[in-house]
């Protein structure tokens, strides 16, 4: 019975680890439609509202809004491959304060809210972004 038990629980690991893995927090999130309208609502409302719209002008949000919606997808699991800028370089010249940063957040999770998306992947998805924000911030005004 001993001998037998342990062959039983290192084959019961081996098909544990083997399982199949459960869906990507971008299959989770809706996959590239969903995340593409959150995206594309999120920047158009960045753009026009007063506490984040300063760092758009001039910008072609078409750009911003692939980039971004490469980026979500790169960090989720989604499997495409972000070309940008790294988060300092492209957000340098705005010299964005914290207040800014957390508008924009604001925004999106109102947008993930909008489009349906669970809090699970919702929560997730910005604890993924938070981190950033030490490289897009680069105002303490
Ligand atoms: C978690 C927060 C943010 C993320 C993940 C993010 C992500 C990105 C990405 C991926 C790009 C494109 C970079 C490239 O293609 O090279 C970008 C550009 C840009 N972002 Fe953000 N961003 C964030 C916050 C903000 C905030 C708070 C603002 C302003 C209020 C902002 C304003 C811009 C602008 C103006 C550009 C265009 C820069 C240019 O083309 O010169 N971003 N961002």
């Amino acid at each position: 019975m001993k001998s037998l038990s342990l062959p039983l629980i290192s084959l019961s690991l081996v098909l544990a680890a083997c399982a199949a893995p459960g869906p990507t927090l971008y299959q989770r999130l809706g996959g590239a439609p969903v995340v593409q309208i959150v995206v594309d609502r999120t920047l158009e409302r960045a753009a026009v509202d007063e506490r984040t719209r300063r760092s758009f002008d001039g910008i072609k949000l078409g750009a911003v809004k692939e980039s971004l919606a490469a980026q979500i997808c790169s960090i989720s699991g989604g499997g495409c491959r972000y070309e940008g800028e790294t988060m300092a370089k492209a957000h340098k010249d705005s010299k964005i304060q914290p207040r800014e940063f957390d508008a924009m957040v604001d925004m999106l999770r109102q947008e993930l809210d909008r489009a349906g998306v669970d809090a699970g992947p919702k929560n997730e998805l910005l604890k993924l972004l938070a981190p950033m924000k030490r490289d897009i911030v680069t105002s303490s005004r």
